[in-house]
């Protein structure tokens, strides 16, 4: 279980210099709460990134909580390694998954909380089933794939159900949002109600990404402590 008290940052090194992807991460660590690692299989979207042994790789140089986005047609084939590699959390695309229950139980039974994600596209009530056994939501607010696209306000809405499904709900379930959040599109996220805040281009395109992440923090810490949930 996460208990979630404050607003947490999660920036994603999709965008930075992923040559020296153990220095930037170092950059945004003691900043950031969460690092995102986008995983991408040129199949479930048109873009290619890295995999479970760079995942393992860089565990080697850092301690942070490492939050998998798994943009792939079958995650649950992923789960093993990034068990080895020690992530912390996976968000599997409902999309990709014939049966979420069983992909679940696979995520539980390798030791990694579990997060179901949505493509613009797809309506929240697809994982509203699952609810009580995921432990974070993520309604993309650009469609899986790329950096640096535009935020797409019409999925406002969604998050806003997101988090009146949570709350109904009573269970902690991390509400992130992923895809064009920088300094003018947080504040609708947050006043959506989302409480993880995946942040790329607008941290790592940056000329000071460790600068740009404190900018975001301050901007979270100003929030309200919404209280362990
Ligand atoms: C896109 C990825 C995002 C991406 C966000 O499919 O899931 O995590 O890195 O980058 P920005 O913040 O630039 O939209
Ligand atoms: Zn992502």
């Amino acid at each position: 279980m996460i208990a979630i008290v404050t607003m947490r940052l999660a920036p994603s090194v999709l965008n930075a210099d992923l040559a020296r992807l153990a220095d930037q991460v170092a950059a945004i660590d003691g900043i950031a709460d969460w690092v995102h690692l986008d995983i991408m299989d040129g199949h479930f979207v048109p873009n290619l990134t890295m995999g479970p042994p760079v995942v393992n790789s860089l565990r080697r140089h850092s301690d942070m909580f490492f939050d998998c986005h798994l943009m792939v047609s079958d995650p649950v084939a992923l789960l093993p390694a990034l068990a080895e590699a020690r992530v912390d959390l996976v968000s599997m695309h409902v999309e990709a998954l014939a049966d979420p229950g069983a992909a679940l139980a696979a995520a539980a039974d390798a030791g990694i909380a579990a997060g179901l994600a949505l493509k613009p596209g797809t309506p929240l009530e697809a994982v509203l089933p699952w609810l009580d056994r995921v432990e974070l939501l993520l309604p993309m607010t650009v469609e899986p794939g790329f950096g640096g696209q535009s935020f797409m306000a019409d999925q406002l809405p969604k998050i806003r159900a997101a988090r009146a499904a949570i709350d109904a709900g009573g269970r902690a379930v991390a509400l992130q949002v992923d895809g064009g959040v920088n300094q003018d599109t947080v504040l609708d996220c947050l006043a959506a109600g989302a409480d993880v805040f995946v942040i790329g281009s607008a941290i790592f395109a940056a000329d000071d990404p460790a600068a740009a992440a404190r900018r975001f923090r301050a901007v979270l810490d100003r929030e309200p402590v919404r209280g362990e949930r």
